[in-house]
């Protein structure tokens, strides 16, 4: 399973880059505003920091607007994936973008028709928006598995990306199902590696070892 984290704060995608577990990053208009940055200029600094791909969105609602801002973004990096809605319009930029061989992530997808449309279009990601699809009374678990489901009965190469990730126990779900890749925010991943007991059991270790009156170096 794939790890990216969902964020355009520089600062958080470096820590978890040294760490050696990151395989990339996605952003999105909110995250970029959240940033306070030049979008071109963050997204090109992510994308040095990182050798997988780098979600960046294009904003334009209509196919040849897409097309045109994914052509500034795509020269940006080659490890630049472009971010397309789940619309007609996206679709369309999707199978374009992907027979030129640019990768693509198409987010905002809430059903699992939706993530087959994706599919046919070639997209390299399909984004299943989790919590906001628990946020409305949906079971956003049960897209990731409907989807997977799916992709399997056609092999569609395409990968998915559970996004919208609230929680670690919708990671261990998204684990449990298939997902091909998670994305999450930089809080969520790093508290996939707290346990309170290994918390317990390290200080423990710590004052048995003082008693010793050892070292090691
Ligand atoms: O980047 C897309 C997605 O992960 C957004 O998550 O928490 O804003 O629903 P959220």
């Amino acid at each position: 399973m794939k790890f990216f984290v969902d964020t355009a704060d520089t600062a958080d995608i470096r820590e978890l880059a040294a760490t050696g577990l990151l395989d990339g990053v996605t952003t999105n208009p909110t995250l970029i505003h959240k940033s306070g940055r030049k979008f071109m200029e963050v997204v090109e600094e992510i994308c040095g920091i990182v050798d997988g791909p780098v979600s960046a969105e294009v904003v334009a609602l209509d196919h040849e607007t897409m097309m045109k801002e994914a052509e500034i973004l795509r020269k940006i990096a080659d490890n630049v994936c472009i971010k397309v809605p789940l619309t007609i319009d996206g679709l369309k930029t999707c199978k374009a973008l992907t027979d030129d061989g640019t990768l693509v992530n198409v987010t905002l997808c809430f059903s699992a028709n939706q993530a087959l449309l994706a599919a046919k279009a070639g997209a390299s990601f399909i984004s299943p928006f989790v919590g906001r699809h628990d946020d409305n009374g949906f079971d956003g678990l049960k897209l990731i598995e409907d989807i997977r489901l799916i992709y399997d009965n056609y092999q569609f190469d395409t990968e998915i990306l559970a996004a919208s990730l609230r929680h670690p126990i919708h990671v261990l779900e998204c684990a449990k199902i298939g997902a091909d890749v998670i994305t999450a925010p930089p809080a969520v991943i790093k508290m996939l590696s707290k346990h309170v007991l290994t918390d317990k059991g390290l200080e423990g270790f710590a004052a048995d070892w003082a008693k010793t009156g050892q070292t090691i170096l």
